[in-house]
């Protein structure tokens, strides 16, 4: 891979030397604002290289101070040729689909060039590569495993090794095979079958569903414990939730939250997606008994959370109204809380009011390492409690009942998506994960932005680490950041307009092209080191460069 133009390094110093000079009063500058010289917001003062260290264990007591730099994607988000996931039904054009969203159709045909993929990993030096095996290609029909879905995965995990580059597989990211809860049947009257096992709020189907993913589970386990030892159960089992199930943004497009009798039936969907955790956790420990790392540790298993910095809000202002921060306060306790405590307590909160009344022995402490995957800040307000289970409404994607606050900076928002970046939020996460569950590893299993302008995701990418590293100086155990994503996807409910990739996809010829971010991610990760010079070009809490022309 190329080194960064020479050409566009001058320009861009000379625009920070010039933001330096001359145009602070405007436009502010890259940087700085904090007080401390160097922009960070940790209050140090002056620029210095961060040092990253090596990668070590995901979890073991020895990984403590260990990085790793990676880079994540989904199956259904990459992958082509997939007619089975519930996804594809839930977005292909009526009459044979239900028309939601932009047709998935061939994704960034990630199954079929999955191997030459492989070359842009470690074209940008990165250690690891986490993505997800698709269960509907594995199992298409219950109970009927399709063997050149497994060799295909089984290829691919040796390509990976072969290049030096650590596999994380991810379990369950947002996807089904079709029969786990089929999005074009309406309602369940005759219980469940092989067909449409009725989703996880059902009482009985749930039960079938889990043993099913944990079968599958202890299916990769066994296949490519060999060669795996980093695991994900879930991606994010909140917004799973809320989307599939609460609000029907997401297959199978159940809207429990404002059905009567709705809430309780989606208070057992949690229950149900927990106890599923604890399923593949124990199968893959059973599955997977190859310590291929050698640090002591067969499988490293946790699961990912989606995190956010939220703040109190009301009437689009900063609110320090007590139903706002109280509010604010239960949407944080779901999103952050509710399953890693569930599980480490070995306990489940049915009122989710932390009062952990229901003892689940059976759950306690099955959860290796907690992935953090950070994307953005938003208010969140009580006056309109829209959303029963937290009685609040959160600001997301512009949807707005006096819970959005102007972000700090313009340039600071993400058009694409419709919230703000906000870097320190990434820290403040990691410190407040670290007072809760001290002794539990984190890793930053996602971060990213959507963006057609390559300054801005190496803006994103040299920022997020400086926080980490801030983090880690202060002792927390944060031991990587796996950048969302390898390339440009379909982003689920939104389509293929949020580009994420640090490769940009043509989805005509579906060539993929070194972003400047991947560029910067690959200096980066190659020398183990961020720059004084990155972070100068890129870093700080200043302005970034505007999302305006294409890349
Ligand atoms: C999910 C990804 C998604 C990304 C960007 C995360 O919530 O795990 O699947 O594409 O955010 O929105």
């Amino acid at each position: 891979m190329k080194s960064m133009d020479k050409e566009k390094i001058m320009l861009r110093k000379w625009q920070v030397g010039v933001c330096g000079v001359a145009l602070v009063a405007m436009v502010g500058c890259r940087g700085g604002e904090e007080g401390d010289g160097d922009g960070d917001g940790d209050g140090q003062g002056a620029l210095a290289a961060i040092d990253f260290a090596e990668m070590g264990s995901r979890s073991a007591p020895s990984g403590k101070g260990s990085f790793t730099f990676g880079a994540a994607t989904a199956a259904t988000q990459i992958e082509d040729q997939n007619d089975r996931v519930d996804w594809h039904f839930w977005t292909l054009p009526e009459p044979e689909g239900l028309g939601n969203s932009e047709p998935l159709g061939e994704a960034s045909r990630g199954f079929s060039m999955a191997l030459e993929d492989v070359e842009l990993i470690k074209e940008m030096n990165l250690d690891a590569y986490r993505f997800s095996v698709e269960w509907a290609r594995v199992e298409p029909e219950r109970g009927v495993i399709d063997e050149e879905a497994l060799a295909h995965y089984d290829a691919f995990i040796d390509a990976l090794v072969e290049a030096g580059i650590r596999p994380m597989i991810t379990v369950h990211h947002f996807s089904n095979p079709v029969w786990v809860d089929d999005p074009r049947e309406e309602g369940c009257a005759g219980g469940p079958t092989d067909e449409h096992l009725c989703g996880w709020d059902h009482p009985e189907g749930a039960e079938e569903i889990i043993e099913s993913l944990a079968d599958h589970a202890r299916l990769l386990a066994e296949r490519f414990g060999d060669r795996v030892d980093e695991w994900c159960t879930m991606n994010e089992p909140v917004n799973y939730l809320l989307a599939g199930y609460g609000v029907g943004a997401f297959p199978p497009g159940k809207t429990l939250l404002f059905a009567p009798g709705g809430v309780e039936r989606f208070i057992g969907a949690i229950r149900n997606y927990l106890r599923a955790h604890v399923a593949i956790y124990d199968a893959i420990k059973e599955g997977d008994q190859v310590d291929t790392t050698g640090d002591g540790v067969a499988a490293s298993v946790g699961l990912t959370l989606s995190v956010a910095d939220w703040v109190p809000a009301r009437d689009n202002m900063p609110s320090e109204d007590p139903v706002d921060v109280e509010a604010t306060e239960r949407v944080r306790y779901v999103y952050h809380e509710l399953f890693p405590e569930s599980i480490l307590r070995g306990a489940f909160d049915p009122e989710v009011d932390r009062s952990f009344s229901e003892p689940q022995p059976e759950w306690e402490g099955k959860l290796d390492w907690l992935g953090v995957q950070y994307y953005f800040r938003a208010g969140v307000t009580g006056k309109t409690a829209l959303i029963p289970l937290v009685d609040a409404i959160v600001c997301f994607g512009g949807f707005d009942l006096g819970s959005c606050l102007a972000p700090e900076d313009p340039t600071h928002f993400i058009p694409e998506m419709g919230y703000e970046f906000y870097a320190p939020g990434l820290y403040a996460i990691l410190k407040e994960f670290s007072e809760f569950w001290p002794e539990l590893p984190l890793t930053v299993s996602e971060s990213g932005l959507a963006t057609n302008v390559g300054p801005r995701r190496a803006e994103h990418t040299v920022r997020s680490l400086e926080q980490i590293q801030r983090a880690i100086e202060e002792g927390v155990d944060v031991r990587g950041y796996y950048h969302w994503s390898l390339m440009d996807n379909f982003e689920w409910a939104e389509g293929y307009a949020p580009r994420f990739g640090l490769y940009h996809v043509d989805f005509e010829t579906y060539e993929r092209r070194a972003t400047e971010g991947a560029v910067v991610l690959g200096e980066i990760a190659g020398a183990r080191q961020l720059t004084v010079e990155q972070r100068e070009l890129y870093g700080g809490l200043g302005p970034m460069t505007p999302e305006e022309a294409e890349e």
